[in-house]
């Protein structure tokens, strides 16, 4: 499970929000926390929600939507 709630910034330097990483996730398609960094810069400063986006990432796949 990831530790964040829907409106917890998870990239503080993208300003992106869970909500925002998930609708983008299921928007675009995306299957790699290299995906997310293309479509949103995520993780592409300080890198530190590298690994909670990859979380995120996992925890949705699963759901399969
Ligand atoms: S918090 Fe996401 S790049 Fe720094």
């Amino acid at each position: 499970m990831s530790k964040f709630e829907d409106r917890d910034f998870v990239c503080k330097h993208m300003m992106l929000r869970k909500i925002d990483l998930v609708n983008t996730i299921h928007e675009k398609n995306l299957k790699t926390v290299e995906d997310i960094q293309d479509e949103t810069n995520a993780a592409t400063i300080c890198g530190s929600c590298y690994d909670d986006l990859s979380d995120i990432l996992e925890e949705e796949l699963k759901k399969g939507k």
